[in-house]
């Protein structure tokens, strides 16, 4: 019996192993703080055989890439991380693709019409897939089109349409977990993906749920692939969990627990990575021991069948503080000014690079109702170490589209070569406009969520770099006011049919006169009863 069912995967294996490419890898990081970051990634390649949800979405609509992703927490602990090729994205949601536009003629920015019903399609699609609000990204009231940002390896700008929204507010949940790792195929049966629990992913400080897609077309062939990666980033923190306070932690009280054994498809073998800080080493417990390799770092290699599960308590006597990382460019977006009528953003770019400048290009798509003012746009770049002193402003080539009240928001671009070892400063000023009482949201004096600038990092590999999310108040309306004057009124009422509800039904009666029973009182209704004879 057992035979049969070996032959049977194998047999199976071997139909599936050269068609579906995948691969899967658990990265933990443990940072001097106590956190530990896991980076869950997992790639497989699309080639038709086989039926995938995402594969047909992107046929159907044309997608050449696509990036979406689903984000909680400060992006903070994952900048510290420093993950290769891994984009650190604030909360909320955010979505970027590239659809074909191999139409001939291509279509001009004028008949965009196609495009956005595509891209509407696209939107409602992925909220399907995902079960999650994307379809809120109505195309002309959040989508933007930015020129120099977003360039994807491989995409040709000129062949193909570029759509950018974010939507801040959006809360992840375990409801979009579970129809993502859907997409793996193993889901959560085998691999690093058991591990995954709800309770705990969704505890984490941090965590951000990533799918990659691109295209890969052969020329000669005319054959096209398509690339999937998955990336779930958290960062967890084992020391809130222990109850002595220190680094000791195991994949059963991060996770909850084990890895069930290798996912059957991952025919290159996949492992559980631990680094520790300045490569330190650690006491190891549990069932499966850890081979170090030659970075330094702990491996756990993945078997079929066998679980894997191992703890480790760490002690650092001497932490090293200067392995910190710091990024090479920071972004930092602040809000100025005070009151709900004005106010401006104060963004921060620095150059942490003693010798090289950097060119980047910033974005920033704001909602309609912050009326920009481009004559208040104002630079100034100072050295890092001398902030007094100021260098030479920068040379800027910026792209600006105006809003239009509830159905485009603006969209400023600016393309900037950054001075080694600086700061530049820019700084606008904006109104905030009096929107109709129907457009706030429920809980109006929150505020609203301004989506996150982006700064693309062109080197050899362009990155991105998001700022802040900022909450605005925009002047509200007293949203109270109808209760309280429901309030009062119902208070009167209330008081005014309780007296006269009694008044109707209740009969009045005389209290009895109960016989006095002491001689001092006796003798004084005796007195008053004269009184009143005499009287009368
Ligand atoms: C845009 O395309 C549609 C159909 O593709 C066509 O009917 C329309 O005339 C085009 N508009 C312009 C301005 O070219
Ligand atoms: C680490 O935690 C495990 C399980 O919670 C426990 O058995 C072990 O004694 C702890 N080790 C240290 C050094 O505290
Ligand atoms: C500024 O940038 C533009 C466009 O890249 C370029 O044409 C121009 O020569 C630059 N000016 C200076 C002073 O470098």
């Amino acid at each position: 019996m057992h035979l049969i069912g070996a032959l049977a995967v194998l047999a199976w294996l071997a139909t599936a192993s050269p068609t579906s490419q995948y691969s899967e890898h658990l990265q933990l990081t443990q940072r001097p703080n106590g956190k530990v970051g896991a980076h869950f990634s997992f790639s497989q390649v699309l080639d038709g055989t086989k039926y995938h949800a995402l594969e047909a979405i992107a046929h159907e609509f044309g997608v050449a890439s696509l990036d979406l992703a689903f984000t909680q927490g400060k992006a903070g602990g994952c900048k510290a991380l420093n993950l290769d090729g891994i984009e650190c994205t604030p909360a909320g949601l955010v979505l970027w693709a590239w659809l074909d536009n191999d139409l001939s003629p291509p279509l001009s920015s004028q008949n965009s019409s196609d495009f956005s019903s595509r891209w509407t399609g696209l939107t409602n699609a992925l909220a399907g897939t995902f079960c999650a609000s994307i379809n809120q990204i109505v195309p002309t009231k959040v989508s933007a089109e930015p020129r120099e940002s977003f360039r994807v390896d491989g995409v040709d700008p000129e062949k193909h349409w570029l759509r950018y929204a974010t939507l801040p507010r959006e809360i992840t949940c375990t409801e979009n977990l579970t129809p993502w790792a859907k997409l793996l195929p193993c889901t959560t049966k085998a691999g690093i993906a058991s591990l995954f629990n709800g309770y705990t992913l969704f505890d984490a400080d941090y965590h951000s749920m990533r799918v990659r897609l691109r295209k890969q077309c052969n020329s000669a062939s005319l054959k096209c692939e398509i690339e999937l990666h998955q990336d779930l980033i958290v960062i967890l923190d084992p020391v809130r969990k222990n109850y002595d306070r220190s680094i000791n932690w195991s994949l059963r009280l991060l996770f909850e627990r084990e890895i069930t054994g290798l996912c059957p498809l991952d025919v290159d073998g996949s492992q559980v990575t631990v680094t520790l800080p300045g490569g330190k080493n650690a006491n190891w417990y549990g069932a499966s021991e850890p081979v170090k390799d030659s970075t330094g770092n702990f491996v756990f290699p993945l078997e079929l069948g066998k679980r894997v599960d191992f703890g480790l308590t760490y002690y650092d006597q001497e932490p090293v503080r200067d392995n910190i990382f710091v990024p090479t460019i920071q972004l930092h977006r602040h809000l100025t000014g005070y009151g709900r009528e004005r106010g401006g953003f104060n963004l921060r770019l620095t150059n942490n690079d003693p010798t090289a400048p950097q060119s980047v290009t910033l974005l920033e798509v704001l909602p309609w109702y912050l009326h920009l003012y481009l004559h208040t746009l104002q630079t100034t770049t100072t050295s890092v170490s001398d902030n007094t002193r100021i260098l030479a402003t920068p040379n800027i080539t910026q792209r600006y589209q105006l809003s239009i009240p509830r159905s485009r928001p603006s969209i400023l671009e600016f393309s900037l070569a950054l001075p080694p070892a600086s700061t530049t400063t820019i700084h606008y000023e904006f109104d905030r406009a009096f929107i109709k009482y129907t457009e706030h949201p429920p809980d109006a004096n929150r505020g609203f969520d301004i989506p996150p600038s982006v700064l693309t990092v062109h080197t050899e590999k362009p990155y991105r770099i998001f700022s802040e999310i900022l909450l605005i108040a925009l002047p509200t309306p007293d949203f109270s006011m109808p209760y309280n004057v429901i309030t009062m009124t119902c208070t009167i009422v209330a008081l005014y049919f309780g007296t006269v509800f009694n008044l109707i039904v209740k009969r009045l009666e005389g209290l009895e006169r109960i016989p006095p029973k002491k001689a001092w009182w006796k003798f004084w209704m005796k007195k008053v009863d004269e009184v009143k004879e005499k009287t009368e």
